[in-house]
């Protein structure tokens, strides 16, 4: 339950062993927000929550969704104002709630990061598939896309770890240019599609529901809130409707990111809520629109599970305008893993930071002011995940990784005003405690949406999470071994020379 002092978290970023550099702008947040939420959630999930899950109703699950996400980004707004500190939620909750939260929440992190950037490389490396397609070049069988050995997402996330280990305003750079192709790709879709689009798709707006067809599901497949209290069935209906809420959940990821790099915003007091919340309403916007002129386009059991967006306008005709909407797909999906990499770096830098993890992975190359050697691990295991592993429907193992960080993040909000009515804050919740209350009970809700077998995977997450803290962390904690730390760093760890 120990807690770690909010000024003895700010004063260790001042230490040169762990510095990161201050660089980043109001702009640059935003952009590097609307970077990593826009990604595989739109360019593939829509069609198969839509097919699956709620007809042309998926509008309101991309609605329910975005408020779910919303009261979690007021209660994150709060926090990176208060507590400008790499970690995101992870640091939050040390200053709260005490280590054993906090391990666990930056576990969850980590969880929604690795295995997000790993999810989202295999993406990139099914659309790249079809781009090479359309060059009349094909990869060959044993290392395409779903073979043993994925060779395009292996070396997309071997070029971006390389990228992100040389220095992140160069990512940022990078991903300037690919997130204002992404804007142009989805405004595309929503400007071309808007002429396609045939009233007659949006009847029956919330299809009836029915009960999946036996043999597909089973009980592993069942939402938890079905399993528990029988609510049934989930197909379509207003259970479809939540339903395909906590899978569309996916497409939203990342605002929270934009928390993981404060402490290389110039002014993150003010700048962190702004990029936080600018981000998450763009994108809003634009999911909403997309959702709607897609689901017009085409009748919903029509759609394509996979890559609804482009194949909306094959049916169509429209075979140049799929071209189009593949390169930007490629292009697109690149930033959003590589800022899910930088987010897991930051978060890894945190806890490491703190000695729950070895101290020596925290240290920053002075060349380049960031945290190469844990950038160097984190990079090679989202290869290896990504390349290696069928990873098939884990989008749901993210998406409850997040809602659990969601959770504790909302909760802590109350309780860090209550212990610290003293400290700063640039950006205040409204109607605390009543609205992060409300964003955690959102939260849970939509992980009852998911699958028992997604909350069975995430259980044997946790444990290890558990297992590596009472065996390593809890007796290397920084606060274990120097309780008296408020503030003045005394004891730094070794650590090794610049690479
Ligand atoms: N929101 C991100 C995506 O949809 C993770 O790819």
């Amino acid at each position: 339950m120990r807690t770690k002092s909010i000024e003895a978290s700010i004063a260790e970023t001042t230490e040169s062993e762990h510095q990161l550099k201050k660089n980043l702008s109001a702009l640059d947040l935003t952009v590097f927000g609307i970077g990593v939420i826009i990604g595989a959630g739109i360019f593939t999930l829509t069609g198969r929550a839509a097919a699956d899950y709620a007809g042309p109703a998926i509008v309101i699950s991309f609605a329910v969704a975005a408020l779910a996400c919303g009261l979690a980004a007021l209660c994150y707004a709060e926090f990176a104002s208060t507590v400008p500190v790499a970690g995101s939620a992870y640091t939050f909750s040390y200053a709260t709630l005490g280590e054993l939260v906090a391990w666990i929440i930056g576990w969850d992190l980590l969880l929604e990061l690795m295995l997000g950037a790993s999810v989202v490389a295999q993406g990139w490396s099914q659309y790249f598939e079809v781009l090479l397609g359309h060059a009349n070049i094909s990869l060959p069988a044993a290392v395409a896309p779903g073979s043993r050995f994925d060779l395009a997402a292996f070396v997309l996330v071997a070029a971006l770890t390389i990228l992100i280990a040389i220095g992140i305003k160069e990512s940022m750079r990078v991903n300037l240019v690919l997130v204002a192709l992404k804007l142009f790709i989805v405004l595309f879709v929503i400007v071309m599609g808007l002429r396609f689009v045939d009233l007659a798709n949006y009847s029956p707006f919330i299809p009836p529901a029915q009960t999946p067809a036996s043999g597909s599901a089973g009980v592993l497949h069942e939402p938890l809130v079905q399993t528990l209290f029988g609510i049934n069935p989930t197909t379509y209906g207003w259970g479809g409707i939540f339903a395909g809420a906590a899978l569309v959940f996916f497409a939203y990821i990342g605002f929270d990111v934009v928390a993981t790099t404060a402490e290389e915003a110039r002014n993150p007091q003010r700048d962190l809520p702004i990029g936080i919340i600018a981000s998450l309403v763009i994108c809003t916007v634009l999911y909403i629109s997309v959702a709607l002129v897609v689901t017009g386009m085409v009748s919903y059991d029509h759609l394509n599970p996979k890559a609804a967006l482009a194949t909306a306008f094959e049916d169509h005709g429209q075979n140049w305008a799929a071209a189009v909407i593949s390169a930007g797909a490629v292009a697109g999906l690149c930033t959003v893993v590589m800022t899910l990499m930088i987010g897991a770096t930051r978060v890894v830098f945190a806890m490491s930071r703190d000695w729950l993890l070895p101290p020596w992975l925290s240290h920053t190359s002075a060349k380049t002011g960031t945290p190469v050697r844990i950038t160097l691990i984190i990079g090679t295991l989202v290869a290896l995940v990504a390349s290696l592993t069928p990873i098939g429907k884990l989008e749901e193992m993210v998406n409850i990784g997040t809602l659990a960080a969601f959770t504790l993040v909302s909760l802590a909000v109350p309780i860090l005003r209550k212990r610290r009515p003293d400290l700063k804050r640039a950006f205040k919740v409204p109607g605390s405690p009543f609205v992060p209350w409300l964003a955690a009970l959102a939260a849970v809700y939509l992980m009852l949406n998911l699958s028992l077998e997604t909350w069975m995977r995430f259980v044997i997450w946790m444990a290890l999470g558990f297992l590596i803290y009472f065996l390593y962390s809890q007796r290397n904690s920084r606060l274990e071994k120097h309780p008296e730390e408020t503030g003045q760093v005394h004891g730094q760890p070794a650590v090794g020379g610049d690479w």
